[in-house]
């Protein structure tokens, strides 16, 4: 086989963070569709659109409702959390990461009763804690946890998180904003009644819009609760936009690229994005583990999205980063308590095969440059 001509490869920066990410030319492109009033009926078309796109790619027309918001991925979080919660129930909040630990703060901004499990980063939450604590706690009307913890790339058991949701009839929140499109999320075999994802990670748009897909069925629950935020209420949201309106002034543009992604996501189907991504982060595992790298998480447990990798003796973050970068890859930092113990390479967007091969081949160089300086 003909070796690449690595140089010709690299003329963009390789978006290897978790969002935002890489996106086709077609996507970019789509923001340039025209200036538009978020009032003329081709906003409403466009909303239209894009809600019902959503629910065709993720094949839940029929039980789902999408509602959008302007704002990056944790303002559709927020959305979603401030408007589940009837008064005087309250929230059970499972944690292992920084994004857990944001659903717990939203609950104490909005100064909801909440009932918290929390687990190491990293560490899966007890299936049996979270089974007594929804048995002896009648006050628990919703659960809510991240899918996919992208501190650490940990996928949470949604499954047998969502089985315990529907046996103690809770309504159950999950945020989905890193896994939605690269990781399963079986909705027809366990409903999920608020599933948060946002434009600018597998689904290859741009940021400044998100979304939350809501189970019809509860709508009508939810249309009940008192709003507790003007900005974030989802119901209220919900209403204008069946009526093709817009509470709020849209990014416009971000919705175009939106609407373009989409159409490239039913395209090659969710099923084949998702199995793509496997092979992709299978891919790059074996390298690193070639490279003589160490991964944070066990097989099994890893999400299809990011790998976190510990960081080796004498390397520091900074170093590696801006080496990285050097050559057109940007990678990403460890959080809070694994600042400059890991980092984390994410497999999102629209990155080709041969720069995935390149990016393994500078990050071995990396290596063995130190190792020889080390020497
Ligand atoms: C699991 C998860 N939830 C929420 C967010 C917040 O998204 P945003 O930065 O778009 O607000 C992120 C961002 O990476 C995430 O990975």
């Amino acid at each position: 086989m003909p070796t690449p001509n690595w140089e010709t490869i690299v003329k963009r920066n390789i978006l290897m963070n978790p969002g935002p990410v890489n996106v086709t030319d077609k996507v970019r492109d789509a923001q340039l569709r025209g200036d538009l009033c978020h009032r003329e009926p081709e906003f409403s078309e466009l909303m239209r659109s894009i809600r019902h796109k959503l629910v065709q790619a993720f094949n839940i027309e029929q039980e789902y409702t999408a509602i959008l918001i302007t704002g990056s991925g944790t303002a559709a979080l927020e959305m979603a959390v401030s408007s589940c919660l009837a008064p005087g129930r309250s929230m059970l909040v499972i944690q292992n990461g920084v994004y857990g630990e944001r659903i717990g703060k939203m609950a104490d901004v909005y100064r909801m009763d909440k009932c918290v499990l929390t687990y190491s980063w990293g560490e899966l939450p007890r299936l049996e804690a979270i089974e007594d604590t929804l048995k002896n706690d009648p006050s628990i009307e919703v659960v809510a946890m991240v899918h996919h913890e992208t501190t650490t790339g940990l996928l949470n058991p949604l499954p047998e998180i969502a089985a315990l949701a529907q046996k103690y009839d809770k309504r159950l929140v999950v945020d989905c904003v890193s896994s939605l499109g690269g990781d399963i999320i079986n909705l027809a075999e366990y409903p999920i009644d608020f599933v948060v994802g946002t434009a600018n990670k597998c689904i290859h748009g741009l940021p400044g819009v998100s979304f939350v897909l809501h189970r019809k069925k509860d709508l009508c629950r939810v249309e009940d609760i008192p709003a507790r935020s003007i900005y974030f209420n989802l119901a209220d949201h919900h209403k204008a936009q069946e009526q093709g309106d817009t509470l709020f002034t849209p990014a416009v543009q971000a919705h175009y690229a939106f609407d373009a992604a989409l159409d490239e996501l039913i395209e090659e189907t969710v099923k084949k994005r998702i199995a793509r991504y496997r092979r992709t982060a299978e891919r790059l595992r074996k390298g690193f583990e070639e490279i003589g790298l160490e991964l944070l998480i066990p097989e099994g447990r890893r999400s299809n999205c990011l790998t976190a990798l510990k960081l080796p003796d004498g390397i520091s973050y900074p170093w590696l980063h801006d080496r990285l970068k050097e050559n057109g890859f940007i990678i990403y930092a460890g959080q809070g308590l694994f600042n400059n113990k890991i980092f984390r390479i994410a497999n999102m967007g629209d990155i080709r095969n041969e720069e995935f091969e390149k990016f393994l081949k500078v990050l071995k160089e990396c290596f063995v440059t130190t190792r020889k300086a080390g020497e």
